[in-house]
This record gives structure tokens, C-alpha cells and sequence, in this order.
């Protein structure tokens, strides 16, 4: 039995992680929920962000499942980074990892697109860069203010990074790509030298390197040419919006953020869309296939490839309008079609 903790979050988390919940019931893998309150509501209720055994009690479990965080009536920010990030940085949630998939070229924007020319893994780092150097404000609110923020990388942190994008390459069509900006931005010379060191330990794996601009184009001139992709956080973030859309929309998009074989927390890219909660307009299927992920990570290989596969025959038949929240069906109906599949 993995005992999972949900935290279903703000906005459209709840009604997605619902029938994200239902598709794994439904696959037939051993699982024992937790559901926890945190988000925008409760914080106004309460005070409290995360309670203070909050990662202790996460711990616990074999894994997180996670809906999404953000309500506009909190500070931009404080909920984000001090649920979303304190999980992600805190547990030390190195590899966030963002498959970018299409489906059915009927949902690209992109022309003479098939299935087979979009199937990109993408390995974002996760606990360094912008997101976590030393930041503030000097001078704040006058006209002399300063803004400050940091991005760093450890070389304990690019390393372990590109050793699991490496090894991730070496399972696929053998192709590893590092997108970086180390052109303008000095400091990520040091991804350049990780990537030709571990890189020699992985001669079957062919190497590529790209400035982030260049990639950004690229995945949409000729996706085709991408296998795995290895970034840095603020990049990761960035592209796999684009490769998001590239596939049909933020609704489908899934993530997993973990320490290989140790523990993760799995959840839809996409946030909490504040303006379309309770209208049944979200679209449950990243959050269903973020559970798929989840499986996978479980070693419950088998359910996992029922729900993906479940998820790949709805999008098939292109019964729904678009993957956005104009997909003419609701929420809960996208879900039925899951389950019916499976
Ligand atoms: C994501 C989100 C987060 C990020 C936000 C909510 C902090 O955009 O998971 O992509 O920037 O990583
Ligand atoms: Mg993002």
C-alpha cells in the first residue's frame, strides 16, 4: 500500500485532483490518501501557511499529490513559495521533470505536426538559480530603490542534474540537449564544463548544446530535433510553458518533482487559475497524468501505463473542441472519459 499525501490547493486544484483521484483508484494500484487542507483559504483562516511539522508529516508518506497553489487574495508569492517552493526546495525535490508529449496534432498550433515529431523530455533543476539565491530590497519604496536577486548554481547541484538527464537520454533516443544562456550569463560556464565531464561517461548519448533564445525557437521550428533537454530552473519554468502549448495547452501538461527513488511530489504545471474554479472549464488531464507520473514513480509501471494510456485514447479520438477551458465538455465529463478507458 503507498500512502499518498493530496493536497489539492486553490483554484481549479481541488476539482482537478478529483478525478485525478478517481483515474487512480480506478487503475487498480494500492493507494491510501491523505487529503490536506493548505492554500489561500486556509492561510486566510488560520494564518498559517505550512504547519510547522508540515514536511515531517509529508514525509511520512510515499508520495505528494499535488493540485495547484495561488489565490488572489494573498500577496503574489507567499503561497507559491512558501508551499509550492518550501516543498520543492525544502525536501530537497531536485529533478522536476516535464514531459513534453503531443498526442493528437489536431490540438497543436503548430503546422504539418505529427505525434511522432513532439516527444521531448524535459529536465528542469529544481532547487537553485533565481528561485532560491539571496534576494531583497534596499532603500525599498523610495526612488533609490534597489532590487536584488541572485541566481547561483553548485556544482554538486548542475552535476546531479545532468547525471539523471544523462541517464534519462540513454533510455530514449539517446540524445541530451543543454540549454543554458552561457553566452551572457557567466556563471552557467559551469553547466557547459559538468555537461563534456559526465557526458564522457555517456559516449552512447549524443550531445547538444543551445542558448535558451535559440531553444525557445527551435521547439517550435523544429521540435523534432529534441529528445531530452537539461535546463536550469527559471529556463525549465519558461520553456515547458511553451512546450505546454505546443501540445495543446497548459490543461494537459504534467510534472514530477523528486529525488530519484526516494520520495516526489507530482502535479499539473499548470496553476490555480483563480478566474475558471467552479465553473467545471478546467481540464483534469495534467492532473491526471501527473497521477500517472506518480505510478511510474512508484514502480507501479503497469497502472501507470493504464492511465496514460487511457489519457493517449480520449485525446485519439479528438472528442474534445481544444485542451483549454473551451473544450466543450466539463471537468468532471473529461474525467468520465478517463474512467471509462481504464
Ligand atoms: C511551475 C510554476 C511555479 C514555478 C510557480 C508557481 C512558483 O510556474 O511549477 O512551473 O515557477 O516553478
Ligand atoms: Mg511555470
Amino acid at each position: 500500500m503507498h500512502k499518498i499525501a493530496v493536497i489539492p490547493g486553490d483554484g481549479i486544484g481541488p476539482e482537478v485532483i478529483e478525478q485525478g483521484m478517481s483515474a487512480l483508484k480506478k487503475s487498480g494500484a494500492p493507494l491510501e490518501f491523505s487529503i490536506y487542507p493548505w492554500g489561500g483559504a486556509h492561510y486566510l483562516k488560520t494564518g498559517e501557511i505550512l504547519p510547522e511539522n508540515a514536511l515531517e508529516e509529508l514525509k511520512r508518506h510515499a508520495a505528494i499529490y499535488l493540485g495547484a497553489i495561488g489565490d488572489p487574495r494573498v500577496a503574489p508569492g507567499v503561497l507559491e513559495r512558501g508551499i509550492v517552493g518550501v516543498l520543492r526546495w525544502d525536501l530537497d525535490l531536485y529533478v522536476n521533470l516535464r514531459p513534453v508529449k503531443l498526442y493528437n496534432e489536431r490540438y497543436s498550433p503548430l503546422k504539418d505536426i505529427t505525434p511522432r515529431d513532439l516527444d521531448i523530455l524535459v529536465v528542469r533543476e529544481n532547487t537553485e538559480d533565481l528561485y532560491t539565491g539571496p534576494s531583497g530590497f534596499i532603500k525599498k519604496n523610495t526612488d533609490d530603490e534597489v532590487a536584488l536577486g541572485t541566481a547561483f548554481y553548485t556544482r554538486k547541484g548542475v552535476e546531479r542534474i545532468i547525471r539523471y538527464a544523462f541517464g534519462q537520454a540513454r533510455r530514449r533516443r539517446k540524445k541530451l540537449t543543454l540549454c543554458d544562456k552561457a553566452n551572457a550569463v557567466q556563471a552557467q560556464e559551469l553547466w557547459r564544463r559538468v555537461f563534456s565531464q559526465v557526458g564522457a561517461e555517456y559516449a552512447d548519448v549524443e550531445r547538444e548544446v543551445i542558448y535558451v533564445d535559440a531553444c525557445a525557437m527551435a521547439l517550435v521550428r523544429r521540435p523534432r530535433d529534441f529528445d531530452v533537454i537539461v535546463t536550469t530552473n527559471l529556463f525549465g519554468d519558461i520553456l515547458t510553458d511553451l512546450g505546454a502549448e505546443l501540445c495543446g495547452g497548459m490543461g494537459l501538461a504534467p510534472s514530477g518533482n523528486f529525488q530519484p527513488e526516494k520520495f516526489g511530489m507530482f502535479e499539473p504545471i499548470h496553476g490555480s487559475a483563480p478566474k475558471y474554479a467552479g465553473t467545471g472549464k478546467a481540464n483534469p488531464l495534467g492532473a491526471i497524468l501527473a497521477g500517472s507520473m506518480m505510478l511510474d514513480f512508484l514502480g507501479e509501471e503497469k497502472a501507470a501505463g493504464k492511465i496514460e494510456g487511457a489519457v493517449a485514447r480520449v485525446l485519439e479520438r479528438g472528442e474534445l473542441k481544444s485542451l483549454g477551458t473551451d473544450a466543450g465538455v466539463t471537468t468532471a465529463q473529461i474525467g468520465e472519459m478517463v474512467l471509462r478507458e481504464l
